[in-house]
């Protein structure tokens, strides 16, 4: 049921992706993910080192035998120096699909390539697109103004985004932001994407290693609570779940602050004392609108199976009568 594209190149069982949720997509989650018939991704930027990144394949690796992906987000500030032994590593430990994010991934084609792996290449612009699909990557997810991470600087929404897309390129597309259930997916698939890709939804499962207190502050949002941040420094936009540290984050933009003051505000420390800890109001924490959506915390397969029964019940109950009349 609900094979495309993305299924067929992967060679897994629905066209579901988890994208790369930094500290939180841990080999526990990533494999999660897969194991339910997705594609779980491990975020590379993650590890201090390449051999953590090796330790975390192998633990992942441990825990299922299905595919699962390696991000690599390719930001200045986020990209190791040493983005090149990253890729080898990944490559050494026999992972063949990789999310690239955030900058194009040219520089890195023939490496990965070379290496057998499959690119999905996760953009927030048509145009990005269409230069993805023209330095080989073989599908690209695009990400609309809805969505937890770095939605771009367009507002343009998934709607709009996504059918814009899907009308630019040849290769498989797939849908980000936005999408939390049955609804989201059908919907993406009807505006032409191969799958979806989701973040926030999946920060708020049983297995992900969110602190308790940060699942709860998700929950009790609304799709009302994030906050677009355009970040002149960084030169990107980047949505949060509104909070002490994103108002202040959003103050030294209008101030045009320079990097060594936004440093303090954004520090990886602080992020992770949200999630690890579940202290709310010490760091910035990425999160889409489809939080409005979320009302409880399943288990990564709940999730999973009820998109794909979900999406099946929409069609039978709701949209072939619409066509039979
Ligand atoms: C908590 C969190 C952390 C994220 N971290 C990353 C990251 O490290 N790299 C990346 O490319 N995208 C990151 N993203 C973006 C997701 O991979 C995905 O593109 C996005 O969440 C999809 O939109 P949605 O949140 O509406 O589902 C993150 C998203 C969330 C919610």
């Amino acid at each position: 049921m609900f094979q495309t594209r993305m299924t067929e190149m992967l060679n897994i069982q629905y066209p579901i992706m988890q994208g790369g949720m930094h500290i939180l997509s841990t080999a526990e989650l990533v494999a999660a993910v897969s194991n339910a018939g997705g594609l779980g991704t491990l975020v590379s930027a993650m590890f201090p080192t390449v051999e953590e990144l090796r330790q975390e394949i192998r633990k992942t690796k441990s825990l299922t035998d299905k595919p699962f992906a390696v991000n690599i987000t390719l930001a200045p500030m986020v990209r190791p120096v040493n983005t090149e032994e990253y890729i080898d590593a990944l490559i050494a430990e026999g992972v063949r699909i990789v999310e690239t994010a955030a900058r194009s991934p040219e520089p890195y084609m023939k490496r990965f390539k070379d290496g057998g792996v499959t690119v999905i290449h996760k953009v927030a612009r048509t145009r990005d697109a269409i230069t993805a699909a023209r330095v080989g990557a073989d599908i690209v997810s695009v990400v609309g103004y809805e969505a937890g991470g770095m939605p771009g600087l367009e507002d343009v929404t998934t709607m709009v985004r996504l059918p814009a897309t899907v009308n630019a390129v040849k290769i498989p597309v797939l849908a980000a932001g936005g999408i939390a259930d049955a609804r989201g997916f059908l919907a993406a698939l009807a505006l032409g994407a191969e799958g979806v890709v989701m973040g926030t939804r999946f920060v708020v499962t049983k297995e992900c290693p969110a602190h308790p207190k940060a699942k709860e502050w998700f929950l009790n949002a609304k799709e009302t609570d994030t906050m677009m941040i355009v970040s002149h420094t960084l030169k990107d936009g980047h949505r949060y779940l509104r909070n002490k540290p994103a108002e202040e984050f959003h103050e030294l933009e209008s101030k045009a602050a320079t990097i060594e003051e936004l440093l303090p505000v954004l520090a990886g420390a602080k992020g992770r004392i949200v999630w690890e800890e579940g202290d709310i109001n010490v760091g910035v924490a990425s999160c889409g609108q489809a939080v409005g959506l979320i009302h409880d915390i399943p288990t990564v397969k709940e999730v999973i199976d009820g998109i794909i029964n979900g999406a099946k019940a929409i069609l039978e109950e709701r949209l072939y009568p619409l066509v039979k009349g």
